[in-house]
């Protein structure tokens, strides 16, 4: 980026003929109090079952476009057995044509990281390991049911940094008696991680958390506590060479997600498993989020219109450092430069414009929906 004042900001190759594929796995050894993600106690799944339905959905996808990534989210993809993971791979590999420098993510909850698992990511492809961490501390992370510890988050990530480079933590901004995440990002960092996604709570209708905030037996960190917790940790990571690529996610120059940023710049995916999403040839496929539904293939189809397309756009760019490509919305209809609101972010120079995209600033993310709400048409 030429713009001083975006020096932060890279440039991410988008390249119209491949995809992202995305799994879903939806199992885990127990509920955590905050998730509302569709995933089920390992109890009350049929894995065989489900992995088959997984392969048979993979087997029956057909398309030319080539793989540039791959991303096992859950639930709790490092559940997976060897022979799992051995046979997704299989499939995927015979039937997509997966680039050779595709970024390839496993999500880890730190409990079942073992050695034997992490030479068979490695066997298969994987390249990068994003790891559940929420929290070090351990009061925390009982409070909201996590299985492990601070102490086993260290002992995993060293172990973890033995095979893999490419490491990511996610960490929850606005759990209980935690004014601060920065001195968590401080021991991640001088344990290898290369990536920090940050979320703020959420807390979601009918989860346990939910009912402990309704009944005062949990009290989360007020809005203003949140920010205060989110300042600190963007000021500190800068600090540390950390870009801040996106509202939620920093990290050292050259390990940005490649599979958010295809989802940021509009980029084709394709979804496997219960409730997964695709989006392929200007139409969005939400897989059903019942196992039952998803067993019998049922599923939801919309076409995007250019009202869509132009809001979703919009949406995505200003939240993350690829910005808004100006053109691409005047071919679908919409002159933003005429727009008041734009001119004014413009001329207040929180909105920069530079090569024909548009972009907020790094420091006003954390108001994001706001410009959002303002810039669309
Ligand atoms: C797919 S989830 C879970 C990944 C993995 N199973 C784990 O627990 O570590 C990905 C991330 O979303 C975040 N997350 C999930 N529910 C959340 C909530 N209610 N509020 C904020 N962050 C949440 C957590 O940081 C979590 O690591
Ligand atoms: S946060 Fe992760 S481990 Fe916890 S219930 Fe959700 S998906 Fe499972």
């Amino acid at each position: 980026m030429k713009n001083e004042k975006m020096a932060d900001v890279l440039e991410f190759p988008t390249d119209d003929n491949s995809i992202s594929i995305y799994i879903h796995i939806p199992f885990c050894e127990r509920k955590c109090s905050y998730c509302a993600f569709v995933s089920f106690c390992l109890s009350k799944i049929d894995r065989e079952k489900y992995i088959q339905a997984l392969l048979e959905e993979i087997e029956s996808f057909s398309t030319v476009k080539r793989v540039k990534t791959i991303y096992l989210g859950g639930g709790t993809p490092s559940l997976l057995t060897k022979e799992e993971i051995f046979s997704i791979f299989r499939k995927l590999r015979e039937k997509f044509d997966i680039d050779e420098n595709a970024e390839i993510t496993i999500e880890v909850n730190p409990n079942s990281v073992e050695e034997d698992k992490l030479r068979a990511y490695k066997e298969v492809g994987i390249n990068r390991i994003s790891v559940g961490v929420q929290s070090l501390s351990n009061k925390t992370l009982k409070s909201i049911g996590r299985l492990h510890t601070k102490e086993e988050v260290t002992e995993k990530l060293k172990l973890i940094k033995k095979y893999f480079d490419n490491i990511s933590a996610d960490l929850i901004i606005g759990l209980s008696g935690e004014k601060s995440v920065t001195k968590y990002a401080k021991e991640l960092i001088k344990l290898n991680v290369k990536h920090i996604s940050s979320y703020m709570l959420e807390i979601h209708e009918n989860t346990k958390l939910y009912f402990e905030v309704r009944d005062k037996k949990y009290c989360p960190l007020d809005e203003i506590g949140v920010t205060k917790s989110y300042d600190k940790l963007v000021k500190f990571l800068k600090k540390h060479g950390f870009v801040q690529y996106e509202v939620s996610n920093f990290s050292v120059d050259g390990y940005q997600s490649r599979h958010n940023l295809n989802y940021w710049s509009y980029g084709e995916y394709v979804g496997f498993g219960v409730s997964s999403h695709s989006f392929l040839n200007g139409k969005r496929i939400a897989n059903s989020g019942m196992l039952q539904g998803y067993y019998k293939r049922e599923y939801k189809e919309e076409k995007i219109t250019k009202k869509m397309e132009i809001e979703e756009r919009i949406m995505l760019g200003l939240r993350c450092y690829l910005g808004v490509d100006i053109s691409i919305l005047q071919k679908l209809g919409y002159d933003i430069q005429k727009s008041e609101s734009y001119r004014k972010f413009l001329k207040e120079g929180e909105i920069v414009e530079d090569d024909g995209k548009f972009y907020l600033l790094p420091k006003y993310y954390k108001f994001a929906d706001y410009y959002i709400l303002n810039l669309l048409p």
